[in-house]
């Protein structure tokens, strides 16, 4: 951990200009630099810094913000590690907080495996160029497969002497820890001789593994002699868990993000073909199928990725193996499939880079429909076959979460199909039910995973008792749990945006936002969140408005200066047609009506996207799991305002916020209301027969307010909310 004062220090001296210039050509223009963005690729500059404010943001893709947030994107980098960044650039001296003797042994395990790791890696790295051998065997190897120096260096391969020792006698001889370095499964220990090691990787052509921040993670290591394993692999340990890194995710992720798709590939041989050839936004999962961790690493970058495989019978079945996890973590899925019997690596050598760009482009196909034209082609005129084919594309249809993408899809496969319409949505929206409860019950066993592992937890050993009777002890503990979770949630989607204007008694007047709506309602009954992950997410929400109104501006002068443009173009256009005065004027009000609202829209859509966008990915794990679980969280949708589309996405969106928020808080104070009226109640059933009537009276009557105001409280709640609220 790093101590306030130091991240102080660290945040005070970077500077947004600098940090920015070290990524980005930066033009001067009045208080502001603009730039090409370092995120997405564009051809006029659309990012803007802000010197004064220290921030910066990019009008069109919308990334940004502070140096520190700047360096965690374009970097890939956690909170922490980009404070690191920044320190060392800036020559701070980093103190890290004391830690437990825990915390400080899990450290330095995970910081010796780290330096086995990287120590091997550039043992090998040297032995492939610096040995006779490494150069016969190894790089003759490599070259042979068509491997370049330039990729040999950007992914750091190497080889093992195939001695059997070499680097156990290196590691020996440099005093490095032979623990360590079989921890990590660089060496191996000899079962007949205790304490004597040898290589594990001997004979072998080494490819790293990188995390996001480039550290080597684990080793994997090709067979050159035809023996069984072909690639044997470093072993989980605590820096290594195979399901959650992706190969070529360090050398790939500015590209994925700048491209915005990210290719999928089997092996290491792939991700460097491709590389070779010019695609460089592509990770493998090394021949098995992906996991939700790296679904989440990539989609830090993208939302959009394109799977890879031979086009042979195994190749298509497995691309539809991972679809459904993918569709239901909102990416938008592509697939390719090469000509039969190639992998990347293979097609790349026979074709030229710009051939297989140009495959690429062409043949890259959406998952669904490429998935129900697959399964058609096997149906013949097989009944059964036929069916299951068509429950097989309903279940991926049904793990869209978007409701408006379902229905455009429920269309296409409809067609594909030869299936009516309605058959297929009943299907689906039937199936989507189940998918839903089974990812609510997925995220209940979550919500409990957390609260056993909360490190805040003031009693640690509640947790353990939480252990057997899982549900139950949550709710004892936190009564209000599903209520306090339902406005957290809401406040994560709308939370930023404006809720009512406040009147005060001195004739002042000011609009607040939903999450203050929030905080003001509840803190008038003397509630809070009790639940901590829930309380630092209200927390953090509440904390973003000045944040946002500060980028509002800059937001608002950029549209602005698009409105002029807009318009500029449209009046151009009027003028060039040749109309009568009447169709000008017509034409001029047409045009600043849809001018108007396509801004209103952008304005409305950085409001409300605003919470996500600077909270999905915060450092904190609690705040940054609840922000992606309401994200990602079913959202109902009334049929009638898809199928008829009468009004804007946006005027919805504020409909459903209006009503969904003040009810959101009502059911939590109506329950709370509920829960001390029952206990009242109890206390008066206790009582009957013991005590003086005048004591049972006080009770009947405090019982009989609180049912009162129980039942006010709609009424209460329904003021308040009708535009204003006075004070
Ligand atoms: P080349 O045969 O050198 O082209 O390797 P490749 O990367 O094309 O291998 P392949 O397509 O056969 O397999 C894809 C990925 O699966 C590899 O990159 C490895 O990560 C993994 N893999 C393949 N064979 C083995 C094996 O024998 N053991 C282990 N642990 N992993 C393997
Ligand atoms: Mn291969």
């Amino acid at each position: 951990m790093i101590d306030k004062a130091t991240v102080q220090k660290i945040t005070d001296a970077a500077d947004i200009v600098e940090v920015v210039s070290d990524y980005v050509h930066l033009i001067k223009r009045g208080r502001n630099y603009v730039g090409l963005c370092p995120f997405h690729n564009e051809k006029t500059p659309s990012f803007s810094v802000n010197s004064v404010r220290n921030f910066c943001y990019c009008f069109s893709c919308k990334k940004g913000g502070s140096p520190v947030n700047f360096i965690m994107e374009k970097e890939g980098l956690s909170y922490h590690d980009a404070l690191l960044h920044l320190a060392s650039k800036y020559n701070i001296k980093v103190e890290e907080k004391e830690l437990t003797e825990d915390e400080r042994r899990q450290l330095n395990e995970r910081e010796a495996l780290l330096l086995a790791n990287e120590w091997a890696a550039q043992k090998m790295e040297k032995a492939l160029r610096d040995t006779e051998e490494g150069r016969s065997i190894g790089l003759q190897y490599l070259y042979q497969r068509g491997v370049t120096d330039e990729a040999i260096k950007k992914f750091r391969l190497g080889y093992n002497l195939d001695s059997g020792h070499s680097l156990a006698e290196a590691a020996k001889l440099e005093g490095m820890d032979m623990k360590s370095l079989a921890d990590v499964g660089v060496l191996g220990q000899s079962q007949k001789m205790p304490g004597s090691y040898y290589d594990r990787f001997r004979g072998r052509v080494i490819f790293p593994v990188l995390n996001p921040s480039g550290k080597v993670v684990a080793l994997g290591g090709r067979d050159l002699k035809g023996s069984m394993a072909k690639y044997i692999n470093s072993p989980e340990s605590s820096v290594y868990k195979k399901s959650n890194e992706l190969y070529g995710i360090f050398q790939a992720k500015s590209e994925i993000a700048k491209q915005d798709n990210c290719f999928l590939v089997e092996g290491y041989m792939d991700v460097i073909g491709m590389w070779q050839s010019g695609m460089e936004n592509v990770v493998a999962s090394s021949g098995t199928a992906l996991t939700d961790g790296q679904i989440a690493m990539i989609h830090r970058f993208t939302n959009n990725i394109t799977l890879i495989y031979d086009g042979d019978a195994a190749g298509i079945k497995a691309s539809l193996r991972g679809i459904d996890m993918l569709l239901a973590h909102k990416m938008n899925v592509k697939v390719l499939l090469l000509p039969d019997g190639h992998d990347p690596d293979s097609f790349a050598r026979e074709n030229t880079p710009e051939k297989f760009r140009e495959y690429v482009e062409r043949h890259s196909t959406d998952i669904i429909r490429f998935k129900a034209q697959v399964l058609l082609k096997d149906v013949g005129d097989d009944p059964q076959k036929r069916a299951a084919a068509i429950e097989s594309v309903v279940s991926s249809l049904a793990h869209i979460p978007d409701k408006v993408k379902r229905i455009v899809y429920i269309q296409e496969c409809s067609r594909i199909l030869g299936v009516r319409e309605e058959v297929i949505e009943a299907a689906v929206e039937k199936s989507r039910g189940e998918v839903v409860d089974r990812q609510r019950r997925q995220r209940h066993e979550n919500e409990i995973e957390r609260l056993n592992e909360n490190e805040s937890n003031p009693q640690p050993d509640l947790t353990k008792q939480l252990r057997p009777s899982k549900g139950g002890q949550l709710a004892e503990m936190y009564p209000y749990y599903p209520f306090e979770r339902n406005v957290v949630y809401h406040c994560v989607r709308y939370g930023i945006l404006d809720f009512c204007d406040v009147e005060y008694e001195d004739g002042t007047s000011e609009t607040i936002n939903v999450a203050e709506f929030v905080a003001e309602e509840i803190q008038e009954d003397k509630i809070w969140f009790t639940f901590p992950a829930f309380a630092k997410t209200f927390n953090r929400i509440l904390d973003l408005k000045e944040d946002f109104s500060n980028e509002n501006v800059a937001f608002n002068e950029a549209l602005e200066n698009e409105r002029k443009m807009m318009m500029k173009e449209g009046y151009d256009d009027i003028a060039s047609k040749d109309l009568s005065m009447e169709e000008i004027r017509r034409a001029e009000r047409l045009l600043e009506d849809r001018v108007n609202e396509e801004l209103e829209k952008r304005r409305f859509e950085f409001a409300r996207y605003y919470v996500e966008q600077k909270l999905s990915s915060h450092h904190d794990d609690d705040v940054r799991r609840t922000v992606n679980e309401a994200i990602n969280e079913e959202q109902p949708l009334s049929n009638i305002y898809i199928r008829n589309n009468p009004v804007s996405e946006r005027k919805m969106e504020i409909d459903r916020m209006r009503v969904l928020v003040p009810r959101g808080v009502l059911e939590w104070k109506n329950e709370m209301l509920n829960q001390m009226i029952r206990a009242k109640m109890q206390q008066l059933n206790s009582i009957i027969g013991h005590s003086s009537p005048e004591e049972e009276q006080k009770i009947l009557m405090e019982t009989q307010a609180l049912m009162e105001k129980r039942g006010h409280l709609g009424k209460v709640m329904g003021d308040r909310t009708i535009g204003k609220k006075i004070k």
